[in-house]
């Protein structure tokens, strides 16, 4: 849904940028703008300016730069349309009313959010203040969980036999009261039922922080109940797209790069309790796309961290395999994997904050290579084995959608797999590198070359060098024939003295019939001439710079080669384009 121009234009109309950003920062008006403290970093000397003419802020410390919507999107962590929701009202407009089906929405919103509210609170008043409900509180102090934290999560306690039902019938209708999930029809009893009766209740709140779901635990063991329940889909809930505390968690999204994906109500929880807020869950369902998605709005690294079993590793997995498609640039989906038997929330209770950042830190794995490290364990060592291992990291590669990330996943797993196969495997040190610092140096003697290209003073080198060392260059001229120029009018010079070379027995540059113009230029800038300058060279001295100047011209082809291959792989991803680029950039590096 698409908020049309004139609704945001009034609102922008009617609130100046300094109003709404004075409810943040404190500002000084200096000439046409004000200034502040940024509220985007810690600073002393203010560097952040609003101009209300212009209708929008700056900050110089961090360059960010927005309207009205984007200040309450990053300070507030809102999306669009809350954000404009939030300052319609700041601004006194009604807000938008999209169509008569978004009107009717809204009105079943109202009613849906107002239930559960009060259904929320009751229970939530009922666990704090009940004396009946003692063994609860014992429950939770046996898992040291205190007040404060059952009142930041809003935890409640329904009775075995609750008659809540009945009291919100005086004010809402049966039907409304069936559509939050919260009841249900026993039909052969023709009564209705609390769904949560008996359970310890967590709210799930909608990204607003409005409870629309639960999730319900038993507190004594048993056989024939789940441990867990959660709350049906309904209009408001809908089970792939929420996540447990994003409402909490996404607060901190400006402080904090990472935010750890956990399994459960109680990893969340537990984390909380150690000063880790940045904690949300997926409720025990697989991870869908739209949660990676609702995620990246905010943070740009997601650390996946389930259980320290093999179902928490296979969901993991799963995790993993589904993700990677939608891997962009800039965001990050890492793993953790915890000891064997651990969940977050018994690992961090054990061990502390600090010692679980440090881990995590340490530890956390990106997808692509948890997602190598899973199938090359699985993989043997035999033909068939590693054709299978191959062919699926090639298909999960060739799944990502993103062009650059699918390259480099490609490449990353090429790479593994060859760094397998021993017969690939080089020992790079033994290579012999050449040292070509001399020429770099007298580069610098070349201000008034700026205009000319790199390549093209290599090229005026070369000339330079067979010029004036036509016999010698004449007797070896197997080591300049297949040097390839990439300047159009040098490459034509050079084909010309190499003809010259081949066919004429008398050898002066006259002969040679090139432009005299042309002949100064490079006698005038090529590089060379000040390493060759008042030193007699001997001949081996001149073909060794030869060689310089062939390699630095090869090492500039190689390069335009592989610059191509790449953008060609990048599209194809064939293994042919990969095995020429693998070679080209060997061969760069034997050069
Ligand atoms: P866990 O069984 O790992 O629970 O399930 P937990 O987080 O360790 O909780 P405690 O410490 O035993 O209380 C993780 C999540 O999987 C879902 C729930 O969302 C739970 O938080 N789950 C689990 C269910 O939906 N049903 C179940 O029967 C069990
Ligand atoms: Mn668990």
């Amino acid at each position: 849904m698409k908020y049309p121009k004139e609704y945001l234009d009034e609102i922008k109309n009617r609130l100046k940028v300094s109003t709404v950003v004075s409810k943040v920062v404190s500002l000084k008006k200096r000439g046409k703008e004000y200034v502040g403290l940024s509220p985007f970093k810690n600073e002393k000397t203010p560097s952040f300016t609003v101009n209300d003419e212009k209708e929008f802020y700056h900050c110089f410390a961090t360059s960010e730069h927005g309207n009205i919507f984007d200040f309450v999107m990053r300070t507030q962590n809102l999306r669009f349309g809350e954000a404009v929701k939030l300052l319609a009202n700041l601004a006194g407009m009604q807000p938008y009313i999209f169509s008569k089906q978004d009107e009717e929405r809204e009105k079943k919103w109202k009613i849906y959010s107002s239930i559960f509210n009060i259904y929320v609170d009751f229970y939530h008043n009922e666990l704090i203040k009940n004396e009946k409900y003692f063994f609860v509180r014992d429950y939770l102090k046996d898992r040291s969980l205190d007040k404060d934290l059952v009142k930041k999560f809003k935890i409640g306690y329904i009775e075995k036999n609750p008659n809540f039902f009945e009291k919100l019938k005086k004010d809402f209708k049966i039907e409304d009261l069936l559509e939050t999930g919260l009841f249900y029809l026993d039909e052969k009893k023709k009564i209705y039922v609390e769904r949560f009766k008996g359970r310890l209740i967590f709210p799930i709140n909608n990204i607003s922080g409005q409870p629309i779901a639960l999730g319900g635990r038993i507190i004594e063991k048993s056989d024939f109940l789940a441990k867990y329940i959660n709350s049906p889909e309904t209009l408001f809930f809908k089970k792939g797209s929420n996540l447990y505390n994003l409402d909490s968690a996404r607060k901190l999204s400006n402080k904090l790069d990472d935010v750890f994906l956990v399994e459960g109500y109680m990893d969340v929880i537990g984390l909380n309790k150690n000063k880790i807020e940045n904690a949300v869950a997926n409720l025990g369902t697989s991870l869908t796309d739209k949660q990676i998605f609702s995620l990246n709005q905010f943070y740009n690294n997601i650390v996946i961290c389930f259980d320290g079993d093999e179902s928490g590793y296979k969901a993991a997995l799963r995790a993993a395999e589904n993700s990677l498609k939608d891997l962009k640039p800039e965001k990050q989906i890492l793993f953790l994997f915890l000891p064997d038997k651990e969940d977050p929330d018994s690992f961090v209770n054990k061990n502390g904050k600090d010692y679980f950042i440090d881990f995590s830190n340490k530890n956390k794995i990106s997808i692509h290579k948890f997602i190598f490290n899973h199938y090359n364990k699985e993989a043997e060592n035999n033909p068939s084995s590693m054709a299978i291992f191959e062919k699926k990291l090639r298909s999960l590669a060739n799944s990502i959608k993103d062009s650059y990330i699918k390259k480099y996943v490609l490449e990353y797993f090429l790479e593994k797999i060859s760094e397998l196969t021993p017969h690939t495997n080089h020992n790079k040190k033994n290579y012999y590198y050449k040292n070509t610092k001399s020429l770099e140096t007298t580069k610098k003697h070349f201000n008034e070359s700026k205009f000319l290209s790199g390549v093209e003073l290599k090229e005026f080198s070369l000339i330079y060098l067979i010029l004036n060392n036509l016999d010698l260059i004449k007797e070896n001229i197997h080591l300049i024939e297949n040097i390839k120029l990439f300047t159009e009018v040098n490459k034509q010079i050079f084909e010309k003295i190499i003809l010259n070379l081949k066919t004429s027995e008398k050898l002066s540059i006259k002969n040679l019939d090139i432009d005299d113009q042309l002949i100064d230029k490079i006698i005038k800038f090529a590089p060379i001439k000040h390493i060759l300058k008042n030193k007699s060279n001997s001949d081996y001295q001149i073909l060794e710079l030869l060689d310089d100047v062939r390699r630095d011209l090869n090492n500039y082809d190689l390069e335009l080669r592989i610059q191509e291959l790449e953008s060609r792989f990048s599209k194809d991803l064939s293994e042919t384009t990969f095995n020429e680029l693998k070679e080209l950039k060997k061969k760069q590096n034997i050069n």
